[in-house]
């Protein structure tokens, strides 16, 4: 099978974690074990979030206060590198011979977007209220209210093609092990001479993976992330977690922007445009996923 693997940002950096590098090292090599079993057995591609990383990288840039700090298309593409680089080591070291590539990926939007004038995606550490109050004020930063916590919010744009998707299909077909697409690609325009040009946002990894899964006619979409299944009534006594489900169902229920909300649009599209499996779920139970054992797992209703 042809696999597509979205692994959570929060899943490699957990929420109020320490963002140092042998932490992020750490988490990417039990994501990397996690997937083993699957690298060796198919065609796989591995996209990442960037959430906690890209805004790490511009709270770092924040405090050298002599150059303008860099706009989000480059710390998104440093995001890529920085992830990039470490998964792509444990992925060697894992499974040896097996050739492994890390590609930026840019990924065009439309500079009119409404999500512009809007910030909804998550990025950086969690704060309390009062702290990202203060950054919002002392920063300019948009902030949000993440479940318990408040975390800085960005523009997320939709993710309309992927500039390098020949390059990426035609590593996959030469058996190309491929990590690419990270933290949603970086997010360009095209202009009216047709020149990329980078833009503020980050892109919501979880939608720009089903385009990557579609693009590659991928037989399974695996959005892997730090909870086991897709729940009604999270975070309420009533919670219930969903696994078999059809797309046109999942689509009935709601889910919170900027995180559930994606993935299950996501898993909806692929599903419905491709015939294929979506599963949303745990990073550790990325094989008991594919074999139906866990998470949850979304395919178009077989019509009559
Ligand atoms: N209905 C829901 N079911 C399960 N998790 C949910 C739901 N709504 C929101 N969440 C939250 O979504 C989070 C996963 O999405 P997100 O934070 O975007 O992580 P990732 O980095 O994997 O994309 C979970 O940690 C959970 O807190
Ligand atoms: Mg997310």
């Amino acid at each position: 099978m042809r696999i597509v693997v979205a692994l959570g940002g929060n899943a490699l950096l957990r929420r109020g974690e320490a963002a140092d590098a042998e932490t992020q090292r750490r988490n990417v090599s039990v994501a990397v074990a996690a997937l083993t079993e699957i690298a060796e057995s198919h065609e796989l591609v591995i996209t990442h979030g960037n959430g906690p990383q890209v805004g790490l990288l511009a709270l770092q840039g924040d405090t050298y206060v002599q150059v303008p700090p860099y706009p989000l298309d480059v710390l998104g593409a440093e995001s890529e590198g920085m992830i990039g680089y470490l998964l792509d080591q444990e992925l060697v070291n894992a499974l040896g011979a097996r050739p492994v590539a890390t590609l930026l990926t840019q990924v065009i939007v439309a500079a009119d977007d409404p999500a512009f004038e809007k910030p909804t995606k998550f990025i950086g550490p969690v704060y309390t209220k009062e702290r990202a109050q203060q950054l919002a004020f002392s920063r300019h930063y948009a902030v949000a209210a993440d479940g318990d916590h408040w975390r800085r919010v960005v523009p997320s744009p939709e993710p309309r093609a992927i500039v390098e998707l020949p390059t990426i299909q035609l590593l996959v077909e030469a058996g190309v092990l491929v990590v690419c697409g990270g933290g949603g690609g970086i997010p360009v325009v095209v202009d009216r001479d047709g020149r990329l040009h980078g833009v503020e946002g980050v892109i919501d990894k979880d939608l720009a993976a089903a385009l990557l899964a579609e693009g590659l006619g991928a037989d399974a979409l695996l959005m892997l992330t730090d909870v086991s299944a897709v729940q009604l009534g999270y975070g309420t006594a009533g919670a219930r977690a969903l696994h078999d489900v059809d797309a046109a169902e999942l689509r009935g229920y709601p889910f919170a922007a900027g995180s559930m909300g994606p993935k299950v649009e996501a898993a909806c599209r692929f599903a419905e445009e491709t015939g294929g499996l979506a599963a949303i779920g745990s990073l550790a139970d990325a094989v008991a996923i594919l074999r139906g054992e866990r998470g949850t797992r979304v395919r178009a209703a077989v019509r009559a």
